[in-house]
């Protein structure tokens, strides 16, 4: 398997840690741990494919909602993989980039993170990890930048302004644990993304369960709004 230029952008929602866990009589924590090493599998199958903008929906900012030893634990894991991914990353040639709301993270978070992306930044793959990421909350940042500069605000002003102000919008979002919707993640960029869910639990999603989304992909018709391009008859 491997992707053209058609799909070059792939992001997922990584939904069914805690099912998985619970089908399994364990705690929470536990299926976030297994979705971490998922993650981990996931991303670098992705490069061996040839996507080259990979965005994860790691932590979004409504989940500081759950419980505080959840939350802690999540840290926790984001923490350990901080501390581990320099090498894999430098290897793999993947960009870390945190998407986000810094603010709300503890200061040694964001040493951590800031540090990453410094020593991965001209790597040619890119990695958007979403953390404390809310796509509403993105587009209001946006917004009040673009307000200093008090211009008619346009679409493409918009665009330059998110996060992802210099990647390509998703091509395909890959939603796993069965729910069908996009829960306030890339909701500008995913104007003209494909859709694709699974009811696959993150923690179970296989290099096959990407193949199956990949080949989904390439069954769609892009039109953008516009209209199926047939060649003329002569
Ligand atoms: C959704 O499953 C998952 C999250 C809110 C957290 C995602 C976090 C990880 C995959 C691990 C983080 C660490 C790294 C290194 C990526 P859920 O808890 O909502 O599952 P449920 O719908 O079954 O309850």
């Amino acid at each position: 398997m491997h992707v053209d230029d058609r799909l070059q952008h792939i992001a997922f929602i990584m939904d069914g840690n805690g099912r998985w866990a619970k089908m399994r009589g364990e705690k929470r924590e536990y299926g976030h741990r297994e979705g971490s090493e998922t993650f981990k599998r996931v991303i670098s199958y992705c490069g061996d494919i040839g996507i080259k903008v990979v965005t994860v929906y790691a932590f979004s900012t409504e989940n500081w909602k759950r419980p505080k030893t959840e939350v802690n634990s999540i840290m926790k894991l984001l923490n350990t993989y901080l501390s581990n991914c320099e090498k894999e990353l430098m290897e793999k040639g993947v960009r870390f980039r945190m998407i986000g709301d810094k603010s709300a993270l503890s200061p040694a978070l964001i040493k951590k993170i800031e540090r990453i992306e410094k020593a991965t930044e001209d790597n040619p793959l890119l990695l958007n990890f979403a953390l404390n990421y809310g796509g509403r909350a993105e587009i209001v940042a946006a917004v009040n930048k673009l307000i200093t500069e008090g211009k008619t605000i346009t679409e493409q002003d918009i665009s330059n302004a998110l996060y992802t102000f210099d990647c390509p919008e998703p091509d395909l979002i890959v939603r796993t644990g069965g729910d069908l919707r996009i829960s306030n993640f890339l909701i500008w960029q995913a104007a003209y993304s494909e859709l694709y869910f699974t009811d696959t639990l993150w923690p179970d999603m296989s290099e096959a369960d990407i193949d199956a989304a990949v080949h989904e992909f390439y069954s769609r018709e892009r039109r953008y709004g516009g209209v199926i391009k047939v060649s003329p008859k002569n």
